[in-house]
């Protein structure tokens, strides 16, 4: 990166950053019939397998390119439509329905696939080096999670993303009465996280009547994924909201998201009143922070060119996603650029992990 300017996998789209991505709503999914699936540039088949796990595989059948989707599930497998070949989850070709046995060696591609948040999510390389976006106050909790709004905007995930940690339009886009001063938390190479360092001011009764539900700081933490995925984390003490966006880019430059509220789970009766009750509030916690952007989206071209000391966190999650290791994907091409300590965490990490299982990843 020579300058703030000139960047090369922020805010590119032929940079398709090596992550995990939001895919398809599970309930989309039967073990019945494989759906189509356009993944940032990539044409896949995602299917369920019989055994209820969901699977992406690349979308054209080796033998002569019929489109997958187009065919059934069988087993943990699935068959293509035209001539019936199947391929099993492991992605070999098993049975050509003419012969007694294939005679011949055929593979489709399998991408990892993982269901959280009601949500199937995809990785776009071959063995995930992070688990799936995860709010990190609710790392060991089991959570209920609801969908907000599904959204395209007119500009790159990562100026999406840059929204909600530029504190310098809160008061002029948002009116936000309160001054916020974010503390960056590198939690490892893909994942950055700010969190607001002030408190109330009491120069309103009800800024004052506020600040008694806060122990210390003003809550509001955003957490980065590769710079696409992000969580919000806002509330009063004795109850926080968490609003995750989950972006994704598409081959126009543009991006489609969607909003995913999460809840820790709640215990009995309790949970089943109040949990549906919080989400619905954190929905419209996250409405309001969609609100009053969307025009600035439609037209923004991006370039911090004028960088001023208020932009300081902007150009943080600028350099941070500018080191993310990019990947061969759909309208994206590799530059080469994994961290060095990045590779060699995930080295030691695969040789780990290959002494006791034959199933590395997650
Ligand atoms: S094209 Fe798939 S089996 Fe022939
Ligand atoms: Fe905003």
């Amino acid at each position: 990166m020579s300058s703030l300017e000139e960047t090369k996998v922020f805010n590119q789209n032929d940079a398709v950053i090596e992550g995990w991505y939001w895919a398809l709503k599970s309930s989309k999914l039967n073990s019945k019939k494989p759906v189509h699936l356009n993944f940032l540039g990539r044409e896949l088949a995602l299917y369920r397998g019989e055994d209820g796990i969901a699977r992406a595989v690349d979308a054209y059948c080796p033998h002569m390119g019929a489109h997958l989707a187009e065919g059934n599930v069988d087993g943990k497998g699935v068959r293509c439509f035209f001539h019936g070949w199947k391929f099993d989850e492991k992605g070999d070709l098993v049975d050509i329905p003419c012969r007694k046995s294939p005679g011949v060696e055929s593979k489709i591609k399998t991408w990892p696939c993982q269901e959280k948040y009601g949500m199937i999510w995809i990785y776009t390389g071959e063995v995930p080096r992070q688990p799936v976006p995860f709010i990190y106050e609710l790392k060991n909790s089991e959570v209920d999670a609801s969908f907000g709004n599904e959204f395209v905007k007119e500009c790159h995930p990562n100026v999406v993303m840059i929204n909600a940690i530029d504190a310098h339009h809160f008061t002029s886009v948002h009116n936000l009465p309160v001054e916020v001063k974010f503390e960056t938390i590198v939690h490892n190479d893909y994942c950055i996280a700010f969190e607001n360092r002030t408190t109330i001011p009491h120069t309103r009764w009800y800024l004052k009547l506020f600040d008694k539900f806060y122990e210390k700081y003003l809550t509001y933490k955003m957490c980065y994924w590769n710079g696409s995925t992000g969580s919000v984390t806002v509330g009063p003490d004795f109850l926080h909201c968490h609003i995750i966006f989950a972006l994704r880019p598409l081959a126009n430059g543009h991006t489609e998201g969607q909003t995913i509220l999460v809840t820790p789970k709640r215990k009995g009766v309790f949970g089943a009143i109040v949990n549906p009750i919080i989400l619905w509030a954190t929905k419209q916690v996250g409405n309001y922070f969609a609100k009053g952007d969307t025009e600035v989206f439609k037209t923004i071209n991006f370039k911090l060119k004028t960088p001023i000391k208020e932009d300081d966190s902007i150009i943080k999650f600028l350099k941070h996603t500018e080191k993310q290791k990019t990947c061969d994907w759909g309208f994206g091409k590799s530059k080469n650029n994994i961290p060095e300590s990045q590779e060699k965490d995930f080295q030691n990490e695969k040789k780990i992990q290959a002494r006791f299982t034959n199933h590395p990843s997650l």
